[in-house]
């Protein structure tokens, strides 16, 4: 039986988040640059965009760049940031023609300039779009989301703007880069690592995880299958006690 069939199209994880990792041991067990690995995984996005539009997937979040990232070697990240453009250029078309509306969460002012001006114009070509909802994190971190969001709520209380017995979870998600998207149900990370690697780390509070040895470059629309098989075979309690789940989750 094909796998697709075995998904519950009742119990889909409206959003689902990827941690691509791996690029670089894909590429150093074949004796290739670390950078072949990363132009290798530019395929295996493609594949997951497609196969989270046509399930029905409301939300794919991917980790694409990470603050920590701008610490590897300027080749590397230089590399990573040309074929970011390229990509994005590449593939902006198909994801309009996909119905995919393109968003990005991070300090995207940390971006070179290149980088940031095709990920604008691909956003704003695809903002009329009603289908899956791609968001790239780029230069993201949960920390950082999340110092900014104090710094601007800090900011506010200071002005007398804000009352701080008025601050709760529900308010604080408002400054967070994500406060229009409903927090991940599953989360998959690649090559073997099973850490969070500062990824969402608010959004993430009773997200299912889901590590998978595959390398990101060799990831393809079985593997998203498959994570969502186990996904649905999941018992999600929310703190609550088996007889009483379905009755509510954490934010909405
Ligand atoms: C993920 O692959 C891509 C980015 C973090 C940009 P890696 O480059 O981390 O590959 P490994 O983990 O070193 O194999
Ligand atoms: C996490 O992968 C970041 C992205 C996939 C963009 P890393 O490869 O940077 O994470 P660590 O260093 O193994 O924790
Ligand atoms: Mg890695």
């Amino acid at each position: 039986m094909d796998l697709k069939e075995l998904i519950s199209k009742d119990k889909l994880p409206r959003h689902i988040a990827i941690i691509m990792d791996g690029n670089g041991r894909w590429a150093q067990n074949r004796g290739s640059m670390r950078l072949f690995g990363h132009q290798n995984g530019v395929e295996s996005v493609r594949q997951v965009v497609e196969a989270a539009g046509e399930l029905g997937v409301e939300y794919l979040t991917l980790y694409a760049f990470s603050t920590e990232n701008w610490n590897r070697p300027r080749s590397e990240v230089d590399a990573l940031m040309g074929l970011m453009v390229t990509s994005i250029q590449n593939e902006t078309e198909s994801l309009h023609k996909n119905n995919v509306k393109l968003s990005a969460i991070g300090e995207l002012d940390d971006l070179p300039p290149t980088v940031k001006k095709q990920l604008q114009s691909a956003i704003d070509y695809t903002s009329e779009n009603t289908g899956l909802n791609l968001v790239i994190a780029l230069s993201y971190s949960g920390r950082w989301e999340i110092t900014s969001a104090i710094k601007k709520i800090a900011e506010e209380v200071k002005n007398g703007d804000l009352d701080p017995e008025n601050i709760d979870t529900c308010m604080l998600e408002t400054y967070l880069n994500t406060y229009t998207i409903p927090d991940p149900e599953l989360l998959i990370r690649t090559s073997g690592e099973r850490r969070i690697s500062n990824f969402m780390l608010w959004q993430l509070a009773y997200t299912e995880l889901y590590f998978t040895t595959v390398f990101w470059p060799d990831f393809r629309k079985k593997h998203l299958y498959e994570a969502i098989i186990d996904f649905q075979r999941r018992d999600r309690r929310f703190g609550r006690v088996k007889t009483q789940t379905g009755v509510a989750t954490v934010n909405n």
